[in-house]
């Protein structure tokens, strides 16, 4: 350990650090149900707990304790009216923290949740404003990893509601997919009673598929791992698509977002130096620089974030992606990669 006060403890499960030297982090060698009770009793106690999920990896704080909540907002860098999404160990949590809530939300909870899926129901009075930016709704979500499950089981122990969560990352940037990338992003900002659990990268790679279910029929505010199609196949009714919807209803979701520093061009060639994205069956232009070959549209979405990383990492100034054509998970990828790069579908 050096002198510096700030200093972050990292429960992690594998492979060594990047540059968090300077930061003079503790690094615990694995996650242990001591370790995951440690961590819950941090959350107790009001401090921050960075942890994996199958999206990416979340800045947890107790989602009924406005400090521990503010200290989200600024270590992201976040506008404080941006609504944060609650995790609950189970769907029978939800009526805690959501009333009202709808016949066809029940059915999408009970078929995709644990899982990469966000619903968006009426607040009851346990999600305040802090956690709603202000509206009338709350975002909630049951995540599938280890983990994360462990980690609120043994919060939810201790006698905690929910665990308010956004993407690890500063505000705008590129989500953090392994706990080294949480170091990049957040190691800086974080405290020394604050941990970081290390779970390995995420396997969905991508954020949550967020569901309003506030309306007649679910909508998509943000396109992800459960698709509109697996939707549909649950549910009777269409579900709408995000275009559509105001920002209002989901103030985070802005024009440019999971940026990484390196200007993006989608469907151009890769110019020599320059860093290229694409599915594995399409060759690497000559002279660029491959970020990711994807075999599978799973894996497109897995390393996405990785390659976008590994860029800014390399100091390239221009990433040229090839965006997957089609539906299912494409639609997600194209809608993270038009941000990425400003624009819009
Ligand atoms: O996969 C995920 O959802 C990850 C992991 C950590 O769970 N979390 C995540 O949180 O992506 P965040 O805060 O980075 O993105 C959540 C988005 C934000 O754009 C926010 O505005 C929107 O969800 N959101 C949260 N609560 C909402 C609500 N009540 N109404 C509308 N939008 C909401
Ligand atoms: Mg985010």
């Amino acid at each position: 350990m050096g002198t510096r006060r700030r200093r972050v403890s990292v429960i992690r499960s594998r492979s060594k650090p990047v540059k968090w030297d300077d930061l003079r982090m503790e690094f615990i060698s694995k996650c242990t149900a001591d370790t995951i009770s440690n961590a819950a009793q941090a959350l107790k106690d009001g401090h921050l707990v960075v942890f994996p999920t199958e999206t990416v990896y979340g800045l947890g704080a107790d989602a009924t304790n406005e400090k521990a909540v503010s200290r989200i907002y600024s270590v992201k860098g976040r506008p404080s009216d941006h609504p944060l999404i609650v995790h609950i160990s189970s769907i029978n949590k939800l009526e805690d923290w959501a009333t009202d809530i709808p016949d066809y939300a029940i059915k999408l909870a009970r078929e995709f949740l644990p899982g990469p899926m966000t619903l968006i129901l009426p607040r009851t009075d346990l999600a305040k404003n802090y956690i709603t930016g202000g509206q009338n709704n709350v975002g909630l979500r049951v995540p599938a990893q280890r983990i994360a499950l462990a980690l609120l089981k043994k919060f939810e122990e201790l006698g905690g509601q929910g665990v308010a969560a956004p993407s690890a990352n500063r505000f705008g940037a590129v989500s953090p997919t392994t706990a080294e990338a949480v170091g990049e992003e957040l190691g800086e900002y974080l405290d020394s009673a604050d941990l970081v659990l290390d779970g390995g990268q995420s396997v969905v790679g991508i954020e949550s598929t967020i569901i309003d279910c506030t309306g007649l029929v679910p909508t998509i505010l943000r396109p992800g791992a459960i698709t509109e199609e697996m939707l549909q196949q649950t549910i009777d009714e269409k579900a709408e698509n995000s275009k559509v919807q105001s920002k209002v209803k989901a103030p985070g979701l802005l024009e440019s977002h999971y940026a990484p520093k390196a200007k993006i061009s989608l469907n151009t060639i890769a110019e020599p130096g320059e860093g290229f994205i694409a599915l594995a069956k399409i060759k690497t232009p000559i002279g660029a620089i491959r970020l990711a070959s994807p075999s599978s549209l799973e894996q497109y979405a897995k390393d996405l974030y990785m390659a976008l990383r590994s860029a800014d990492q390399q100091g390239l100034k221009k990433i040229s992606a090839l965006i997957p054509e089609g539906q299912g998970l494409a639609t997600a990828i194209r809608d993270r990669l038009l941000r990425a790069s400003n624009k819009r579908e």
